[in-house]
């Protein structure tokens, strides 16, 4: 596997390459776990070439304790990536994404920026939008694959991909929640769990699970209200510090009104805490 920390060296390699063949992209953040490794490996199956970027992007953290404890695992993750034939890995620093004088962008992205993961992390989308348009203009992929576990942040990105101008048409890849046996949403962020933490987490997945079924049985319109109150009322008393929300979208990733019962919910979201490790998980309906 080709490393590299510096964007012209980079592209000098990808502009050799990038000719005839299809490229596909895996942006992470490190503390690579299955979920990312299969992304990689859905890439390796349908790209000539695939591209992992590593790189905690500071910007989209909106609490430094949460940056300053992200886990760093690069040799890890190095070895990871070899493992499974991963064909290059693009590693810079933080001045090498945002050079001094770097004028960050802001995108339109609408309401969805604002709800649920955008109300409790004010900014985040927008640092995502712009580290991913960064990585965008320098790999020029054919394919960018993210995992659905954030289905915020991939219908965030595909907002932002619509309002860019990119120079390579870009496909996007959103591919399914990979869980441990218990259903937990595998996370970079579970490292930080003790075992008691991460069996007690699994109720995030048995409690949307819940919900779904209750709405897919109700032959009439169902109470969303009471439905959000008695799943954050399940999550946190199977052990949870805090649940952020416990909500539901229609298609368009609107937060369904609660007091009409006119729209349809799509995705059931929710987000809480436990041990200190804000953890989130969805599921389609
Ligand atoms: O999902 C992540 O790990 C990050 O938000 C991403 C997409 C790599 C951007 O930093």
């Amino acid at each position: 596997m080709k490393i590299f920390a510096q964007i012209d060296q980079l592209k000098a390699f990808l502009k050799e390459e990038n000719q005839t063949k299809l490229i596909g992209f895996v942006p992470t953040m490190g503390a690579l776990h299955e979920g990312h490794l299969k992304l990689v490996e859905k890439s390796i199956q349908e790209n000539d070439l695939t591209v992992c970027s590593i790189f905690v992007n500071k910007i989209q953290f909106n609490n430094e304790e949460d940056f300053a404890k992200y886990p760093n695992t690069l040799e890890e993750d190095i070895q990871l990536l070899e493992s499974i034939g991963c064909n290059c890995l693009f590693a810079p620093d933080h001045s090498t994404i945002y050079p001094e004088g770097y004028r960050l962008k802001e995108y339109s992205l609408g309401d969805i920026e604002y709800v649920l993961e955008g109300s409790y992390r004010p900014g985040h989308f927008q640092g995502v939008c712009n580290v991913v348009n960064r990585l965008l203009g320098i790999i020029q992929p054919d394919r960018l694959y993210l995992g659905l576990k954030d289905f915020q942040q991939c219908k965030v990105i595909e907002k932002m991909t619509q309002l860019v101008c990119l120079e390579r048409k870009l496909e996007l890849k959103f591919c399914e929640t990979i869980r441990n046996n218990d259903g937990l949403a595998l996370s970079s962020r579970n490292k930080r769990l003790s075992v008691e933490g991460i069996n007690k987490a699994t109720i995030l997945i048995k409690i949307l699970n819940q919900a779904r079924e209750k709405i897919l049985a109700a032959k009439e319109s169902i109470d969303l209200t009471l439905l959000g109150q008695e799943s954050i009322k399940k999550i946190l008393n199977s052990g949870f510090d805090s649940v952020d929300y416990f909500a539901f979208v229609n298609e368009h990733f609107e937060v369904i009104d609660l007091t009409s019962n006119k729209n349809k919910p799509s995705t059931i979201l929710t987000a809480g805490t436990i041990e200190g490790v804000r953890l989130i998980d969805n599921i389609k309906i």
